[in-house]
């Protein structure tokens, strides 16, 4: 049965250029979302810009330039990013868009009618580049955790009692163990709401580039109010009830681990209050360095992605970032180990396993798909081996509905499942390797090297539908040379009945993945 999947990812920050960790965080969502295309969900997958506060006020002021022009001009450079790398977003959030508007001041009514917010003075800590208040016993050496610097503030502030949220957020921690990922996240998160909440102040007033306090307009709405509704906003709400019932409340926000607090606290709280239903999962993901290094602007290690995908190409880029690290863990950038696993994984095995397989095709099949009677090729121990090693991979991750949600997917190990992928890939080098094909037919054994190339064949088809969701263009021109129909590539079509049919004519195949060598470039 068809189900609905919302998945979203932060909404980026305008006052700085596109980096590493926006296109990270969003490529894990691209993942997941084509994953649940191809097992025939109707996804909903959400990415965007957060455009007001404090900080992006302060960013346009340096620049000299009014905020909404300048949150034109950098919004643009994320909407330009996600259609660089291939991100397969369903729609693309600013918050200073009208729609967004109108949400916000919805919830903040609903809030208010409910009788959880009220009007007070907000005396303590906040840090501009955190966008976040901070306890004086927060601080350590007078900097924020973070150690973003901090500003002494006080101003008349509207409050939300988030105090009041404490048991409420414990039960609901408690009956939705999946809510917060991964598990040691999950403790953090449990732990810090144990600590004690304090009233969250929810509005400012000591700047304008911001929405509205509905009924009070010297205020604008806190950034993280306005920025976190926009998972409303774009299901549908308040306007379009029907729509947002049918996608509220999303399958996943995925998160840096850096942001947790806000989607796993804050968030949960508002929307309990508002008496809306809370997202089904936060996943908080990992931090790249840069060979070793803390990411900074002050150090000028800033790893962009667009030179990443200008130097080893896209695919190999996505498929790097998703298979060097735990998803979860800290990991290291490094060049060197980006240009190993791109010559040792994707050249030397995938690659060249479709590269093998298709040139001997080609040159002593007659360029067809090689003859051969299935149900009896099946009875052959080490083509069966080979194939159901496919089929078993597959089903661990992708078949029976809740099974994929239980196994990798579900816990975002997107490295393992690269990781069996490859494997498959190390075996069918192995079988080929181990069997000759190139000799079977000079000792005239026809029917054997049919069989060894149309096993290779097969296990190609099988990979290359799986690699779909990490390396969309390299699959798709896999697939193209074993000519399966463009509506022929969903996990359904992995399944055995649909195996690559005998005596069809495959064009003349070339290499989809090179090894990368130093100097050449590769967009
Ligand atoms: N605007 C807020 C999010 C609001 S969501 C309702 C924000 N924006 S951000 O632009 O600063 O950060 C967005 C994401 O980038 C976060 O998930 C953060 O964890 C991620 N990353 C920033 N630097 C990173 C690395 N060095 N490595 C991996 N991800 C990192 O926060």
């Amino acid at each position: 049965m068809k189900k609905t999947y919302y998945i979203t990812t932060p909404i980026y920050y305008v006052n700085d250029s596109p980096h590493i960790g926006h296109a990270y965080t969003t490529l894990s969502c691209d993942v997941l979302a084509r994953f649940n295309r191809l097992e025939g969900n109707d996804v909903f997958f959400l990415t965007g810009t957060d455009e007001h506060g404090q900080k992006v006020d302060k960013a346009a002021k340096d620049k000299g330039v009014d905020p909404q022009s300048f949150c034109d001009e950098v919004s643009l450079r994320f909407r330009d990013l996600a259609k660089f790398m291939n991100y397969s977003n369903d729609d693309f959030i600013r918050t200073t868009e009208p729609r967004h508007k109108k949400a916000c001041t919805e919830l903040w009514k609903r809030l208010e009618k409910n009788g959880h917010i009220y009007l007070d003075k907000y005396a303590g800590w906040y840090s501009v580049r955190d966008e976040a208040f901070y306890q004086e016993s927060e601080l350590v050496d007078g900097k924020a955790p973070t150690g973003a610097p901090v500003e002494w503030t006080e101003e008349e502030s509207y409050f939300f009692d988030l105090s009041k949220w404490e048991g409420k957020l414990l039960e609901f921690y408690d009956k939705n163990p999946d809510f917060i990922m991964p598990e040691s996240r999950r403790n953090e998160v449990i732990s810090f709401v144990k600590g004690g909440l304090k009233d969250l102040s929810v509005s400012r007033t000591s700047f304008k580039w911001g929405i509205p306090v509905p009924g009070n307009e010297k205020h604008v709405m806190y950034v993280w109010l306005d920025a976190l509704t926009n998972y409303l906003t774009a299901a549908g709400f308040p306007d379009d009830m029907p729509t947002f019932n049918k996608r509220w409340p999303a399958d996943l926000h995925m998160v840096g681990k850096d942001i947790l607090r806000f989607h796993a606290v804050y968030w949960p709280a508002f929307l309990m209050a508002a008496d809306l239903p809370c997202p089904k999962r936060v996943f908080a993901h990992g931090w790249w360095t840069n060979e070793g290094q803390k990411i900074s602007k002050s150090l000028g290690n800033v790893i962009d992605p667009i030179k990443l995908v200008e130097e080893f190409g896209l695919d190999a880029t996505r498929y790097f970032l998703m298979r060097e690290v735990p998803f979860g863990n800290d990991g290291d950038y490094s060049r060197a180990r980006m240009i190993t696993v791109i010559n040792s994984e994707l050249a030397n095995t995938i690659g060249n396993l479709a590269q093998r397989t298709l040139s001997m095709i080609q040159k002593n099949c007659e360029g067809k798909v090689p003859e051969v009677n299935l149900d009896e090729l099946m009875k052959e121990p080490r083509a069966r081996v080979l194939l159901d090693l496919a089929q078993i991979t597959l089903d661990e991750i992708y078949e029976n509905g809740e099974a994929v949600i239980d196994s990798h997917i579900k816990q975002c190990r997107f490295h393992k499942i690269l990781e069996d992928i490859l494997q498959i890939a190390v075996n069918g080098n192995m079988f080929i390797d181990e069997l000759a094909p190139w000799t079977l037919k000079k000792e005239g054994n026809v029917k054997l090297m049919n069989e060894v190339l149309y096993t290779l064949a097969e296990t190609v088809r099988c990979i290359a539908i799986m690699l779909q969701p990490f390396m969309p263009a390299s699959a798709a021109k896999m697939l193209d040379q074993l000519t399966v129909p463009a509506n022929e590539r969903s996990f359904e079509f992995l399944k055995r009945k649909h195996a690559l049919k005998s005596g069809t004519a495959l064009p003349v195949p070339h290499g989809v993945f090179p090894r990368f060598m130093e100097g050449e470039k590769k967009a």
